[in-house]
């Protein structure tokens, strides 16, 4: 499974990438303005970190406009895929740029029928949110067992990345489905590195072996 940070944030992305585990970055027009800086600059200094996809989104919502933002953001960087939300004007725009070549990243995928719709039209990557959908009650997760399935059952290459992760057993179950990217905050990457129990027997692991030194220089 690809490990993707879900942030714009340099400092967040510098930590997740000193662990060696981030593949990729997923960012999103909120997440951008939230740092208060120029896209491009922030995308160039996010490819010199990390040496994989980063999804830029375009912010047009008609296709001809998304197809020209989606060029132009394309051209920032080799590793830059275009993100282009699942509206009907976005399915065109897909249509175009995958058969000039370009990487799209389909956001916004609430249903199967949605993402079906991408993997026909050529999306590189879709993006259910987990997160957004268990937060009115549904399950995000049987949105993406279901993808999975659909995508199998046809041979698609597309590729499926589970968005909106609140939490480690978001990315653990994902994994358990054979989902191929999971895109999380810096927070959740931590939580799944941690363990109580791991801390406690290092502890007692570097306790007696000082209380052996000890004992032998006091010999
Ligand atoms: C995905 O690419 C989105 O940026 C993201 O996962 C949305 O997450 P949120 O629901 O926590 O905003």
């Amino acid at each position: 499974m690809k490990f993707f940070l879900d942030t714009a944030n340099i400092d967040e992305i510098r930590e997740g990438a000193s662990l060696g585990i981030v593949d990729g970055i997923t960012t999103n027009p909120s997440l951008i303005s939230k740092e208060g800086r120029d896209l491009e600059d922030i995308a160039r200094e996010i490819c010199d970190i990390v040496n994989g996809p980063i999804s830029l989104e375009v912010v047009s919502t008609v296709s001809e406009e998304m197809i020209e933002e989606g060029r132009r953001l394309s051209k920032i960087h080799k590793n830059v895929v275009v993100k282009i939300p699942m509206i009907r004007e976005g399915l065109k725009a897909l249509h175009v740029l995958s058969q000039e070549g370009i990487r799209v990243n389909v956001t916004l995928i609430f249903s199967a029928s949605q993402a079906l719709l991408a993997a026909k039209n050529g999306a590189a990557i879709v993006s259910p949110f987990v997160g957004r959908l268990d937060d009115i009650s549904l399950n995000g997760l049987d949105l993406v067992s279901d993808i999975l399935t659909i995508y199998e059952n046809y041979d698609y290459d597309t590729e499926v990345l589970v968005a909106s992760i609140r939490h480690p057993l978001h990315v653990l179950e994902a994994a358990t489905m054979g989902a191929h990217i999971a895109t999380m905050p810096i927070k959740v990457l931590n939580q799944l590195l941690k363990h109580p129990l791991t801390n406690i027997g290092l502890q007692q692991f570097l306790a007696d072996w000082e209380n052996q030194k000890k004992l032998e220089s006091t010999e």
